[in-house]
């Protein structure tokens, strides 16, 4: 059919994925094997079966365990190699990378080894895919604010290699206010800002990311459609909202993704984007969230065209170079 044609082939930006929820089972175990790291697996299927959760701290279990074969810097560059060439076969064209440097650090590993990788595989990926991506430093909310802080001064020598700062991890109990003094000095050093709110979290989140955070996106934001005022708000200042179909589906945020309101938040006006989150871990890449989200909730050609345009409309490529895509 052509309108599955369309989505697969049209030119598009990811603007939500973490790099580290990009390692397949298979590479898991490889980096295990090449670095001699145990894993409480025996194979890639036991581990694959344990990828059934009931919500976002049930996967983020998981996900920490898994990104503990990374040790090297090869390791991240092979992560995100991996990652780019299955993302170019999407049709991605431009992607801004989270990563959280807290995950490794805790574990020994320097900022130093995290970043030289990623950043080798993002020079690369322009080089041999045509593929333009960066890299925006998250913060853990489950840790302190003072750990944020440290972790900034870790990545100061590497500033100019990270565009942007964002917040993930578990999200009820963290508000994004928990983090204002540390937001505030990143947007003093001249960082884009981004912040994951209302995933499971309320609207009163995605409220204070906005208000105390300053934020420019909103990582997922689906449970902004409970406050009308809002949805005003968002579509009004046409801040973006980088949903994730398929993550909400399998953390159990919408119970089916024919249930799920990316129709219902684009028909409100506002600058939604479809991205991939985590997508070893959630059953899919770009081009599946676009395919089964259209399907289910019957989204139109007209629907995909508004996405992709958000999609670089969204991002952090320099306004010049934007114009190319819109
Ligand atoms: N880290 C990786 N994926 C995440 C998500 N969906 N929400 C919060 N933190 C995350
Ligand atoms: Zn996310």
């Amino acid at each position: 059919h052509r309108l599955p044609e369309l989505l697969r082939q049209m030119p598009k930006a990811e603007l939500h994925i973490h790099i580290e929820g990009s390692l397949e089972p298979e590479l898991i175990f490889a980096l295990a094997q090449r670095n001699g790291v145990a894993i409480p697996y025996r194979t890639v299927e036991e581990l694959r079966s344990a990828y059934a959760f009931t919500n976002l701290q049930s996967f983020l279990d998981i996900y920490y365990a898994g990104a503990s074969v990374l040790l090297t810097e090869q390791d991240f560059y092979d992560m995100a190699q991996a990652y780019f060439a299955r993302a170019a076969k999407d049709h991605v064209v431009h992607t801004e990378l989270f990563f959280d440097p807290q995950t490794h650090t805790a574990r020994g590993v320097s900022m130093e080894t995290v970043v030289n990788g990623l950043h080798r595989a993002c020079v690369d990926a322009k080089a041999e895919l045509g593929l333009s991506a960066s890299l925006i430093m998250c913060f853990l909310r489950h840790l302190s604010e003072e750990d944020a802080f440290a972790t900034l001064e870790q990545a100061l020598p590497y500033r100019d290699r990270i565009i942007g700062i964002g917040l993930d991890s578990g999200e009820v109990g963290n508000p994004p206010e928990k983090f204002s003094r540390v937001f505030a000095r990143c947007r003093e050093l001249g960082f884009h800002l981004v912040a994951h709110a209302g995933e499971e979290g309320p609207p009163a989140y995605v409220w204070t990311a906005l208000d105390v955070l300053k934020v420019e996106r909103i990582d997922h934001g689906v449970q902004s459609s409970k406050d009308a005022a809002l949805m005003r708000r968002l579509a009004q200042d046409r801040i973006p909202l980088t949903v994730c179909p398929l993550s909400n589906l399998k953390l159990c945020v919408f119970p089916d993704l024919a249930s799920h309101n990316l129709r219902q938040l684009l028909d409100a006006g506002l600058a939604v984007t479809v991205n991939s989150d985590d997508p070893a871990y959630f059953g899919g890449y770009m081009n599946e969230n676009f395919t089964q989200t259209f399907a289910a909730t019957g989204l139109a050609a007209q629907h995909a065209y508004a996405l992709a345009r958000n999609s670089f409309e969204a991002s952090f490529i320099d306004a010049s170079e934007k114009r190319v895509f819109i």
